[in-house]
């Protein structure tokens, strides 16, 4: 039972299909959110009940149970809180309509940077993350970035997308107006900034104002800087 269960989060890593969640609040979030779980494993010395009690009483979950050894062995970094889960990965779209910004990350590289772009972005309402580039946004590591909040909107990775209104944000550009909520928020890639290609045909390119000698800001903090500017306007 031990070994099948490893063998099945060592082939879920690679499979297109499923979700590896690592850790409760990533469960936790993934199950508010809709998801559906395949597997849910805990630690034998995991207090599962104890954790929705503190954590999240509306989440209640049944785990299959392996030792220490084994637990360790069903993800690269063993979560503190001693569970983890397989879940489904949903099928998703880009929103039709907007009306909250959705953000495009184009060309992003790193994955746990992806995965706090999700959770700000699901926390502040916006309406999609959408990626480009060779970067699965859904890959494990995005998600332990995410705490499991990619179920709460589409995150959904693309070729391109023809949309508008398109705002670049880059350092170069303007103070920013008002944000309106049916944007695309443009993001670059975090050594290089947006491409020349999507800058040129940005609506408008908008700064965040930073002190002098400050180059830019790391993606996530953008990212969360833009989406409360919009959210508390
Ligand atoms: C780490 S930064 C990239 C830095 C890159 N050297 C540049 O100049 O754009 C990643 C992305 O975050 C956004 N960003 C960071 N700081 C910003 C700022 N002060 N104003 C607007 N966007 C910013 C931009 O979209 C940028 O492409």
């Amino acid at each position: 039972m031990q070994a099948q269960l490893i063998e099945a989060f060592r082939r879920a890593r690679r499979d297109e299909g499923l979700v590896v969640l690592e850790g409760f609040h990533a469960v936790k979030h993934a199950v508010r959110f809709g998801a559906e779980l395949v597997r849910v494993v805990a630690r034998e010395d995991a207090d599962l009940d104890a954790l929705s009690a503190r954590l999240a009483p509306d989440v209640v979950l049944d785990a299959d149970r392996v030792d220490g050894d084994g637990f360790a062995r069903l993800v690269p970094v063993p979560p503190r809180t001693g569970v983890v889960a397989l879940a489904r990965r949903p099928a998703q779209a880009v929103p039709a309509v907007r009306s909250s910004p959705a953000v495009l990350l184009e060309d992003p590289r790193d994955l746990s940077n992806v995965g706090a772009c999700v959770r700000v972005a699901a926390a502040a309402g916006a309406s999609a993350v959408l990626t480009t580039g060779a970067k699965d946004p859904w890959s494990p590591e995005a998600l332990r970035g995410s705490a499991g909040l990619h179920f709460a909107l589409p995150v959904v990775r693309l070729d391109d997308i023809d949309a508008r209104p398109l705002l670049a944000l880059d350092p170069e550009g303007e103070p920013p107006s008002a944000i309106p909520d049916d944007a695309i928020l443009a993001f670059g890639t975090e050594r290089d900034g947006l491409s020349d290609a999507l800058l040129a045909r940005a609506d408008a390119r908008i700064a965040l104002p930073m002190r002098d000698g400050v180059s830019s800001l790391n993606l996530a903090t953008a990212v969360s800087a833009v989406l409360y500017a919009w959210r508390l306007a």
